[in-house]
């Protein structure tokens, strides 16, 4: 199809020749994620003509069999089908080197293979180290890649050296800013890229330009029209193979304190003064994540949930309950539902209550936001067949039917005066023709290229953590705050229905 929106795609600039080292190659995330990202960026010719990706872990694999294995995965899932001419350019340039975190072994191997591509008249090669490991690799990476010399000073060195951190970032403020510690032990702040791959997203990114490349929207987006916010984030699946961690970590922890404050940061900042200076938009979102009003321990009880499900039937499957999934110890307490009502303490937001809802084993995957628009007055309808007036309604559907809708009151045909909601609809199927990239090949991209606008900074992180480690603090140490049990297949506990019922408020149908 014709696609008058994609002209000047291809225009896209490439980044300079790259090395990409990824620590956790044969891990999961490499698999469904990283690996099929980077053949879909070559597949679209964004990658640079110089261009080579080593795999590192532990495991013992010589580079044909870590291609045939990356082969597999692609394969299974990457959004289009290869092809095979295109995967031979690409394998050509997929190298596999055994490393360890804890010994300097294979970190002086790599040293050597990295360094073999640059010099002698070549192109010199920056270095992107991803750490697609378990948090506690991190410091023990990024020291030894220090330690052999793979790390240059952030301004007149070689070549640039960054590092992308994947989350979690730390499991509470004061395990962030050790983690930050360490890892400007070998990097700078301009060097370290802290991975939220929902700030990859197109409908994450179109927030700011929906909020101010349209001359309407803007004037309206504060207290004075805007009744309330939710932010509904639900997915079906529930802890899968990744139970171990998610045990640990719960759901306030694995998505709102990354993934949904973030995307509240962009919905609710004042513009910046530059969309193509990364600190601009970071500096708004900073103060955006600190204007949200901290909990004391008693708003922990009043204005949070905490959830978990038991079995029931997701799309006419029986699923089992949370605590009797594997790996799962049977006493946990572990949240995989939260509800939050949040504020914003500042002269835009001051009033305006935010609600968060955000699940596990939900009836279907969905990612929303809706702004709820204050009520006309209905005194000029009275005595007509005019029932309540609805609330105008933005809806942004984040995933996974990208798009926009405004729910607005019209007057259904006919003699009568009556007046009934409908809805008006933008998708980006419909308008753009062609699917959204993947989150990670974005962010790839982006990295390769030295732009941090879609990365999180250090100050950002702990302010999510300042926000809600007494939530997560209150939960913890108070035995008997309750853990509200949702039947799988549900939109979650009752009690999540009655944080927004105080205010008169209910959640949106999804
Ligand atoms: P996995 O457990 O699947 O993979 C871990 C990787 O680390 C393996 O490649 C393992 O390989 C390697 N590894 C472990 N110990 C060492 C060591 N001492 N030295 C070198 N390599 C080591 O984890 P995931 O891929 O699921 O996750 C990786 C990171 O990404 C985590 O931080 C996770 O939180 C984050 N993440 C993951 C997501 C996902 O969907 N999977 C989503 C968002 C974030 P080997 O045993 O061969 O050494
Ligand atoms: C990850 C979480 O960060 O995001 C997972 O750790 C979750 O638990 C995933 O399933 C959801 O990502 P997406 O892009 O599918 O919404």
């Amino acid at each position: 199809m014709d696609n008058p929106f994609a002209e000047g795609e291809n225009r896209v600039i490439r980044p300079p020749a790259t090395a990409l080292v990824i620590f956790g190659a044969t891990g999961d995330l490499t698999h469904r994620k990283l690996m099929p990202a980077l053949y879909n960026l070559l597949q679209d010719e964004y990658l640079p003509s110089n261009f080579a990706v080593f795999g590192a872990a532990r495991s013992e694999l010589t580079d044909e069999q870590f291609r045939a294995s990356m082969y597999e995965s692609v394969k299974k899932h990457s959004r289009r089908t290869i092809d095979e001419k295109i995967w031979e350019r690409f394998s050509r340039n997929l190298f596999y080197q055994p490393v360890d975190a804890t010994s300097d072994a294979g970190f002086r191997r790599l040293k050597e293979r990295l360094d073999a591509l640059s010099g002698e008249g070549k192109e010199n090669y920056n270095y992107l180290y991803y750490l697609a490991v378990a948090p506690s690799v991190f410091g023990p990476t990024s020291a030894r890649l220090k330690d052999v010399g793979l790390v240059e000073p952030p301004r007149g060195g070689v070549r640039n050296t960054r590092l992308i951190v994947e989350k979690p970032f730390g499991h509470d403020l004061p395990s962030a800013i050790e983690l930050n510690n360490v890892l400007m032990g070998s990097f700078s702040e301009d060097q370290i890229f802290r991975i939220d791959h929902y700030l990859g997203k197109e409908t994450v990114q179109n927030i700011l330009v929906f909020r101010f490349a349209n001359g309407i929207f803007e004037n309206v987006w504060n207290r004075n029209y805007i009744d309330h916010i939710q932010l509904s984030w639900a997915e079906d699946i529930g802890v899968g193979s990744r139970a171990g961690y998610f045990d640990k970590s719960g759901l306030l922890r694995d998505i709102v304190q990354n993934h949904l404050l973030q995307v509240l940061a962009l919905l609710c900042i004042e513009p910046p003064n530059s969309l193509s200076d990364a600190n601009s938009i970071r500096n708004e979102k900073v103060k955006v994540l600190s204007s949200f009003r901290r909990f004391s321990p008693d708003d922990v009880a009043r204005y949070t949930v905490r959830g978990q499900y038991s079995a029931g039937t997701i799309d006419g499957a029986a699923v089992k309950g949370y605590l009797e999934e594997k790996d799962i110890l049977p006493s946990s307490k572990t949240e995989t539902f939260t509800a939050l009502k949040l504020e914003i303490d500042n002269w835009r937001w001051a009033g305006v209550p935010i609600y968060v809802r955000a699940g596990k084993r939900l009836p279907k995957r969905i990612t929303e936001i809706s702004i709820y628009f204050k009520k006309p007055p209905e005194s000029m309808f009275r005595g007509r067949q005019v029932g309540e007036l609805e609330q105008n309604v933005l809806a942004i559907q984040v995933q996974p039917n990208e798009g926009i809708s405004l729910k607005i009151s019209s007057k259904p045909p006919g003699p009568r005066m009556r007046v009934r909601p409908v809805v008006m609809d933008f998708t980006y199927g419909d308008s753009f023709g062609v699917a959204s990239a993947d989150a990670y090949e974005r962010l790839l991209l982006d990295a390769m290229k030295g732009d941090a606008t879609l990365f999180i900074r250090n100050d950002e992180i702990e302010q999510a953590w300042d926000l809600l480690d007494p939530v997560l603090n209150r939960w913890q140490e108070d035995a008997s705050f309750p853990v509200e049990t949702y039947e799988a297949g549900t939109w979650g506990p009752p009690a999540a229905a009655g944080l927004l019922r105080a205010n008169g408020h209910r959640w949106r149908r999804l």
